[in-house]
């Protein structure tokens, strides 16, 4: 299926959040140093890649399902945003138990996002809310771009 093209840019840090769900996976079975480390980074690029994809997902699309026949796959796109911050955020207990369920929840998310919540955003989001996603996503990946 082709994708619209203005989620491509969203498709492209599903495949990195994919690369990064792998690695927690690994990390959680290998040595606690590296655990630690693959941790960190974790936490580092929810705040500066995946809380901002997030919240183009959050502000700018999801609104566009509530209500209608798809409401259910924005509140569970919501509520696993949640459980993934929530993961995160409390930072606490072994640090392999961590890096599983944050690498399982990670990719079991992107995978519901590309198989069924992309799709429904294809059908039914409309044209205003699919070029605010892109342009939205377009400043966050190029910050200068709107100053040329
Ligand atoms: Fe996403
Ligand atoms: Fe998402």
């Amino acid at each position: 299926v082709k994708r619209d093209e203005r989620l491509r840019g969203l498709g492209h840090d599903h495949h990195h959040a994919l690369v990064l769900a792998r690695r927690a996976a690994v990390a959680s079975q290998g040595d606690e140093g590296e655990a630690h480390r693959v941790w960190d980074e974790v936490v580092r690029r929810f705040e500066g890649e995946l809380a901002p994809h997030f919240a183009i997902e959050e502000r700018l699309l999801l609104p566009a399902l509530d209500g209608g026949r798809h409401a259910p796959l924005s509140a569970r796109t919501r509520d696993d945003h949640r459980a993934l911050r929530a993961l995160v955020e409390e930072d606490r207990g072994p640090v392999a138990a961590r890096l599983e369920r944050f690498g399982a929840t990670l990719r079991d998310h992107v995978r519901f996002e590309e198989r069924v919540l992309f799709p429904a955003l294809e059908e039914e989001a409309g044209d205003a809310a699919l070029d605010a996603a892109a342009a939205a996503h377009q400043r966050l990946v190029e910050p200068a771009a709107e100053l040329k």
